[in-house]
């Protein structure tokens, strides 16, 4: 059986994300959502609870038989360990694709593992973490781009981090 692995810093998972699990879902039996550590973006939710809104949103979706886990490393360790040998990410269009290409190129240099992309649903193009953040930092609606309650969680840690 295949293993594929979603990956992303999913800070936080929205509504574009949980189409593209969604869809590797679709062609693969066995999905891991792993959320992991992009070393170029400092994220606002703690991995805990950006794992814990995953979790949530899987179950609100009915995707039961889709794990999710923290990647505390090197996504291609993570990959070996759990015996997946493909990465499925979402792609909305050329920025995302010349930010995933040399991603796709090092973990297939590193440890052989393939990356498979699914182009994102048209009507989430719009969708990614940091616009959701944008526009809630400015008092802007998110809840119809985010699984549900993710909106609250995303407001507090903004107010908190206001007050910080
Ligand atoms: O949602 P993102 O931020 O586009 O996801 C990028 C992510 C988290 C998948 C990537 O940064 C990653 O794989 N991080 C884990 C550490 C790692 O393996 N870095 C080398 C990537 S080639």
């Amino acid at each position: 059986m295949t293993t594929a692995v979603c990956p992303g810093s999913f800070d936080p998972f929205t509504l574009g994300h949980l189409d593209v699990v969604r869809r590797a879902r679709s062609v693969v039996d066995d999905v891991v959502v792993a959320v992991a550590r992009n070393a170029s973006k400092s994220a606002l939710l703690d991995a805990e609870t950006r794992l814990e809104i995953v979790r949530n949103a899987l179950s609100e979706a009915g995707l039961d038989d889709v794990r999710a886990a923290l990647v505390p490393g090197l996504l291609v360790d993570f990959c070996t360990e759990i015996g997946a040998t493909v990465v499925v990410k979402g792609l909305r269009g050329g920025a995302d694709l010349d930010a995933e290409l040399p991603m796709s190129h090092m973990n297939r240099h590193l440890a052989g593992v393939e990356t498979v992309f699914v182009t994102a649903d048209p009507a989430l193009a719009h969708v990614s973490s940091s616009l959701v953040k944008d526009v809630a930092r400015f008092d802007g609606p998110i809840d119809d781009l985010v699984p549900a309650g993710v909106g609250t969680v995303v407001r507090a840690a903004l107010q908190s981090s206001k007050g910080a």
